[in-house]
């Protein structure tokens, strides 16, 4: 899950400037998007995502492990294994933009919270890509036990990082 948790992070750190929704608004009056998804955060996100993923992967390579725990392998080569992880990273911010079009639908206003929903949307993003990227990896990697694993930590690891980004000053609320 590493490449899907990181990419939400860095978008609040390296994001700003020109939204995706170029300041349009749907034909309910509100704004497509809003001003909390922008181009830089999409990239840059995605990239930092992938980044830490081709690290996974090269240390997989070299048999890498800590505590003798192996690094996860994203798949039985090394092109699928870069698809698989772009996957992951790019799963997490479409999964994150697409709540926000709902949340504006539900004319709540950039940064309001939805709960679970703002802790659960980058994982069914990065599922959902991964899925649909290479099913086979999907189903051998993901088995019950993990989905409901990650169902539960990640509500968690999200408020933790969040409260810290909300101290340091990327993010403007604690959720
Ligand atoms: N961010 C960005 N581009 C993205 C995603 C996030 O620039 N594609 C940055 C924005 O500065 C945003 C911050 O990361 O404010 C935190 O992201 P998030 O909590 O997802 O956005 P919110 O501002 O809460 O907006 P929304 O209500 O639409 O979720
Ligand atoms: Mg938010």
């Amino acid at each position: 899950m590493i490449p899907a948790y990181l990419p939400n992070p860095f978008a609040a750190v390296f994001g700003g400037g020109r939204p995706i929704d170029g300041g349009r608004t749907y034909k309910d009056g509100k704004r497509i998007l809003g001003d909390g998804k922008t181009w830089r955060g999409l990239f840059s996100g995605i990239f930092c995502g992938f980044l830490a993923g081709c690290i996974q992967i090269w240390l997989s390579s070299i048999d890498f492990e800590i505590m003798g725990i192996e690094m996860p392998s994203f798949g039985a080569d090394y092109a699928s294994a870069l698809l698989v992880v772009l996957a992951l990273a790019s799963g997490a911010l479409f999964g994150d933009m697409f709540k926000s079009f709902f949340k504006r639908r539900m004319g709540l206003k950039r940064g309001a919270s939805l709960p679970l929903v703002d802790q659960l949307d980058f994982v069914a993003g990065a599922w959902v890509f991964t899925y649909l990227t290479d099913p086979e990896w999907f189903v051998s990697n993901f088995t019950m036990s993990i989905i409901v694993t990650v169902l539960i930590m990640t509500p968690l690891l999200h408020l933790t990082t969040n409260i810290i980004g909300y101290i340091i000053g990327v993010k403007k609320e604690p959720w």
